[in-house]
């Protein structure tokens, strides 16, 4: 069973990471096009940089939740059959245990130096522009996927999307492309669709099934299913290979 697993801000906020467009996201705050656009940073450098250092910083005092620990259970059950794919620029996933995952829209810990392409791993402020450990070039800004820029990984999320048996979007509000759009395609070559969110969103292709409530509830539960019926179909593949 190959297993697609899209993540967003909702399965986070329980952690603590401020959401985006919840009543208390973190763009109430910014207005977006003042700190997470290309021409922002252009124009005021100084206050893009002090945005994400401070959400670098917030990553101390947060730790992974139930949900994160779920996913990286399901990956150590389905191993290469699972590719998750966060929108999340936190470090939750990776602390939790999941190591087949993408980051689409960068991550916070790590910077991207505008000179030379470098994308060192990064924990401390870039506001005192220190120089890019590859090219000594005070160019470094941080490596998130800003609106109009190119997500990460795409050919490769597009195509675990296309061959997968399941898609789950889980705290995800479905409201930024092309992450929004992953799972009309997995319908589209018949996986089954499923989303985990606090509240029901209105996707364009509607999931096969929709499982409403905190991702540290759901996802737990929802990940067990697999594990068992993946283990169930590995038990009986071990019984059929036994009785020939
Ligand atoms: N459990 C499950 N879902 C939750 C929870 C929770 N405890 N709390 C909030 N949610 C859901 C909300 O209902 C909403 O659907 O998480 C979703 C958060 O939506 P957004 O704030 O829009 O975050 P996200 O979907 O990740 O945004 C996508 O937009 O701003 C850009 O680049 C940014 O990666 C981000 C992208």
């Amino acid at each position: 069973m190959r297993v697609v697993v899209l993540t967003g801000a909702g399965i986070s906020a329980e952690s603590g990471v401020p959401t985006f467009r919840d009543a208390d996201g973190l763009w109430e705050g910014h207005a977006v096009e003042d700190v997470a656009t290309p021409e922002a940073f252009d124009r005021d450098p100084d206050t893009v940089q002090r945005f994400y250092d401070a959400r670098r910083r917030a990553l101390a005092s947060v730790e992974p939740n139930p949900a994160h620990r779920a996913l990286a259970r399901l990956e150590g059950a389905l191993g290469d059959d699972l590719l998750l794919v966060t929108q999340n620029v936190d470090d939750l996933h990776e602390r939790a245990g999941s190591q087949r995952l993408v980051h689409m829209h960068g991550e916070l810990l790590r910077a991207l130096c505008a000179s030379c392409g470098a994308q060192p791993m990064w924990d401390a402020d870039l506001i005192d522009a220190p120089p890019c450990p590859a090219c000594g070039v005070t160019a470094l800004r941080p490596d998130v996927v800003w609106f109009g820029e190119m997500p990460y990984g795409l050919d490769r999320i597009e195509q675990a999307v296309i061959g997968c048996d399941v898609f789950a979007a889980i705290g995800t509000s479905g409201a930024v492309y092309p992450a929004a759009g992953y799972s009309a395609l997995a319908a589209a070559f018949g996986a089954h669709t499923v989303e985990l969110n606090l509240v029901p969103t209105d996707a364009l292709t509607p999931f096969d099934e929709v499982r409403t409530g905190p991702a540290s509830i759901t996802v737990p539960a929802w990940a067990d299913e697999l594990i068992a019926a993946a283990s169930a179909s590995t038990g009986r593949a071990e019984s059929d290979g036994m009785e020939r």
